[in-house]
């Protein structure tokens, strides 16, 4: 595992959007995993300048993203689907045929995990995979629990999830209950993770998911067995 020291957000943006970029570059086929939350906003602002600029060109690009919530549709703007239109999608030069989420608006769970795991299977595999961490190390959507997680899932959501993410609905009654998230197995085969945390309150959650024990109950400590993991963090998520 290496661990990046950035300065501050803007920096870990930067150096998060120069690792994507890198991986663009060196192989403008690639498949990119994506992940939506506040921290990546940042490096999505750096990606999309660069597109911009004629510096990266996304045209062959394919992307499947971590998760999306169940029963949402794509013009919710609280969809995985829209966030990704907004901070990325529609500000680079990608076919959007080649951008992939699991489809919250199908009923039949099963189906849609089978689905989205045969996709990524089918596209060779995820090339480079973008993580966020939550404060109780989750992954995706993958929460604590007793036992690591393997392939694309439908959860429930746990109440502290619901109670996070309430702020971006009317009411925490408006928060969908369920999501569909990449698991534990299908993050852990992509080639390369990279995992970007920013700000003091996630530097409790870094120390343990970084350098403790390797357990379920904190899912992103799996990743200390990845072979190729990448941590861009800030001083401030470092300082435990
Ligand atoms: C996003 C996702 C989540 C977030 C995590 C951290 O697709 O799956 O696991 O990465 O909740 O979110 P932020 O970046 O908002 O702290």
């Amino acid at each position: 595992m290496r661990i990046i020291e950035a300065k501050d957000y803007e920096d870990v943006s930067r150096k998060a959007a120069d690792i994507i970029g890198a991986q663009i570059i060196l192989k403008p086929d690639c498949v990119l995993g994506l992940a939506t939350g506040s921290t990546p906003i940042g490096a999505y602002d750096c990606l999309a300048e660069r597109c911009k600029n004629g510096e990266l060109d996304f045209s062959r690009v394919s992307t499947v993203n971590l998760d999306e919530y169940k029963g949402l549709d794509k013009e919710n703007d609280q969809s995985y689907y829209y966030f990704m239109h907004k901070h990325l999608f529609d500000r680079v030069n990608i076919d959007k045929a080649r951008t992939h989420l699991p489809d919250g608006m199908e009923p039949d769970s099963d189906k849609e995990c089978k689905r989205y795991e045969d996709l990524i299977a089918f596209m060779g595999g995820i090339d480079l995979q973008l993580l966020g961490l939550g404060h109780n190390g989750h992954i995706g959507f993958n929460e604590p629990a007793p036992a690591f997680c393997k392939e694309t899932q439908c959860v429930n959501l746990t109440e502290s999830t619901i109670e996070a993410n309430k702020r971006f609905f009317a009411s925490a009654d408006e928060v969908p209950r369920q999501a569909y998230t990449m698991g534990i197995k299908t993050i852990m085969q992509a080639r390369r993770i990279l995992v970007v945390v920013s700000g003091e309150d996630k530097a409790g959650i870094v120390a343990r998911a970084l350098s403790g024990d390797v357990t379920p109950e904190i899912p992103a400590s799996i990743l200390q067995m990845h072979p190729d993991v990448i941590v861009v963090a800030d001083k401030a998520a470092l300082s435990k």
